[in-house]
C-alpha cells in the first residue's frame, strides 16, 4: 500500500476489524506487506508495526506481493507505481482520480495488454459503488444521462452555507480537518475534482474517452450566502452539479453551480453526501446515493475492489473485467457545443444604485432576446454598491454569456458579478 493518511488508515482498520468476515468472502487473506510514506516518523491516528513503513516504492514490488495499492493522491508517483506493477503482472487500485482522469486512457490500455487489473472504485463518490454499477449492474443499458453530486467538500460547504448560515471560509476548514478535502483544496471548490470524476462516469457509462480538460467546469467560490438565499426565495437549492447527456452520438457535458428545483430527489442530496443519478434505456431511472468523501467511506469502496482482484486470484482465473467496460480502446467521445443550451438563468450584479444602472443591464439583455421572469434589489444605499437580482425565462446559453460580458463592462456594475444556471428537469 502506498499512503497511509485518511484513506491508508481506514483501509488497514478495515482489514484488521473484518478479517474473518473478509476471508470468509474471499477464501483468502488480504495482507498489507509494506506501506509506502513520505515520513516514517509522523504521528499517526493508526499505529502500524514498525517494520511494514518504507520510503522506498521498491518495497512494493517483492514477488510474493500480488496487489499494488495507491492511497498517496500524488499522480506522477502513482503513475510511475501503476507502470511498475502493470510490467510485473501485479493488480493495482487506487482512489486517485485525479491519476484516472489524466492518464486513465493510457492506464487502461496497458491493463488490457498485459492482462492486469486496474480497479479505481474509490476514485469517484467515496463509498458509492457507482463504477461497479455502471460496469457490471448497468451494462444491458445505453445510458443515457448521469446528474451528479460529485464533490462531498463542495456539498459539505453549500449545505452548511444555506442551513447555518455559515461562513464560506471557515466552513472549508472545517472540510479539511474531517479528511473530506483534497490535499490541494482548490481542487474541490474549483469543480475540477467534481470534473475528474465526471469524466470517469462518462467514461464508463457512453463507452468513450471523455477528457475533463474538453468541457466547461466552474466551481463555488462566487457562490454568497445571498445566493443561497435567493435561490430559497425562488424554491431552488445550489448544487455544485456534474451533468452528462448522451445527445445522439454526442455528449453534453458540463460541471458546474446549479440551481435545481427544492422538489427534486438532488437537492435532498446534504453534506458530504454524494448522489448520481442515471438513466438507462431499459432500467429507466435509478438513483445511487452515499457518503462521498471520509477515511471509512472511501476504504470501503478500495478494499470492495481488493476483494473483488482477490477473488479472480483465487480462482485462478486469468481473463480480467476491463477497467473502463470495454474489451477494445476506447475512442475520444465528442462533445456538443453547449453555446445552443437553453435555460433560465439567475443572475447577481453589484451595481452602483444610481438612477438608470438596472434600466443598462435590461437593456442589454433584451438585446440578447433575455426575457426577465423576477428582479429584486434587496438593499438601497444611495451611490454605493447593492446586488440586484434577475431571474430569467429560457435563454441562451451563448446570448446570456454575450450579455453578461458586456454587463461585466459597465462602470456602474463593479461586481462580483455571477451567473447560475436553472435546471428545472434535473432528478
Ligand atoms: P492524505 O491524507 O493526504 O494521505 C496521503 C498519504 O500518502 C500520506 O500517508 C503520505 O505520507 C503519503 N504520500 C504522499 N506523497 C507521498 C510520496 N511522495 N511518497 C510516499 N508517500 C507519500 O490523502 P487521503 O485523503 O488519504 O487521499 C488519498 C487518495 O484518496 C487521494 O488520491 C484522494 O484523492 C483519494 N480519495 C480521498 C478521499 C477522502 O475523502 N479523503 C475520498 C476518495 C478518494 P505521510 O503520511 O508520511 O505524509
Ligand atoms: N475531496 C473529495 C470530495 C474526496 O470532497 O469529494 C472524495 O473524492
Amino acid at each position: 500500500m502506498a499512503g497511509f493518511g485518511t484513506v491508508g488508515q481506514q483501509v488497514w482498520k478495515l482489514l484488521k476489524e473484518h478479517r474473518q468476515l473478509l476471508s470468509a468472502r474471499l477464501g483468502a487473506e488480504l495482507k498489507i506487506v509494506k506501506v509506502l510514506v513520505r515520513s516514517p516518523h509522523k504521528k499517526r491516528l493508526m499505529a502500524l508495526p514498525k517494520e511494514l513503513l518504507t520510503q522506498d516504492s521498491a518495497d512494493l514490488f517483492s514477488p510474493e506481493i500480488d496487489l499494488v495499492l495507491e492511497l498517496t493522491g500524488q499522480v506522477a508517483l502513482a503513475k510511475k507505481l501503476a507502470k511498475s506493477a502493470f510490467a510485473l503482472g501485479k493488480a493495482f487500485v487506487t482512489a486517485n482520480k485525479a491519476l484516472m482522469a489524466e492518464h486513465g486512457l493510457e492506464l487502461s490500455e496497458q491493463s488490457l495488454k498485459k492482462g492486469v487489473d486496474l480497479c479505481f472504485e474509490a476514485s469517484v463518490a467515496g463509498g458509492i459503488p457507482i463504477l461497479r454499477s455502471l460496469r457490471e449492474g448497468l451494462a444491458a443499458n445505453r445510458i443515457q444521462s448521469l446528474y451528479g453530486i460529485l464533490n462531498g467538500t463542495c456539498n459539505y460547504i453549500l449545505t452548511e452555507m444555506e442551513e447555518k448560515g455559515a461562513d464560506y471560509q471557515q466552513v472549508l476548514e472545517e472540510a479539511q480537518r474531517l479528511g473530506y478535502a483534497e490535499a490541494n483544496p482548490r481542487l474541490d471548490v474549483g469543480g475540477w475534482d467534481a470534473a475528474h470524476k465526471l469524466a470517469l462516469l462518462s467514461s464508463l457509462a457512453f463507452g468513450a474517452w471523455v477528457d475533463y480538460r474538453d468541457f466547461l467546469v466552474q466551481g463555488i467560490q462566487s457562490i454568497s450566502a445571498l445566493d443561497l438565499e435567493m435561490a430559497n426565495r425562488f424554491d431552488y437549492s445550489i448544487k455544485l452539479l456534474g451533468i452528462a447527456k448522451d445527445l445522439g452520438g454526442k455528449l453534453q457535458m458540463r460541471v458546474q453551480p446549479t440551481m435545481i428545483p427544492k422538489t427534486s430527489l438532488l437537492a435532498s442530496v446534504r453534506g458530504v453526501l454524494n448522489a448520481v443519478a442515471v438513466e438507462g434505456d431499459f432500467v429507466g431511472p435509478a438513483l445511487f446515493y452515499g457518503q462521498g468523501a471520509g477515511g471509512a467511506p472511501t476504504a470501503s469502496a478500495v478494499v470492495g475492489d481488493l476483494v473483488a482482484v482477490g477473488r479472480r486470484l483465487v480462482a485462478n482465473r486469468s481473463a480480467i473485467v476491463p477497467p473502463f467496460g470495454l474489451k477494445n480502446k476506447l475512442n475520444q467521445a465528442k462533445l456538443t457545443d453547449l453555446g445552443e443550451l437553453r435555460s433560465p438563468y439567475y443572475c447577481r450584479f453589484q451595481a452602483i444604485d444610481r438612477a438608470g444602472v438596472l434600466a443598462k443591464i435590461t437593456q442589454i439583455l433584451g438585446k440578447h432576446s433575455i426575457s426577465l421572469a423576477s428582479v429584486y434589489q434587496p438593499l438601497r444605499h444611495e451611490g454605493k454598491k447593492v446586488p440586484i437580482i434577475i431571474l430569467t425565462h429560457e435563454a441562451k446559453e451563448k446570448d446570456i454569456q454575450k450579455a453578461h460580458t458586456l454587463i461585466n463592462r459597465l462602470r456602474e456594475i463593479p461586481g462580483p458579478n455571477t451567473l447560475i444556471r436553472v435546471e428545472e428537469e434535473c432528478p
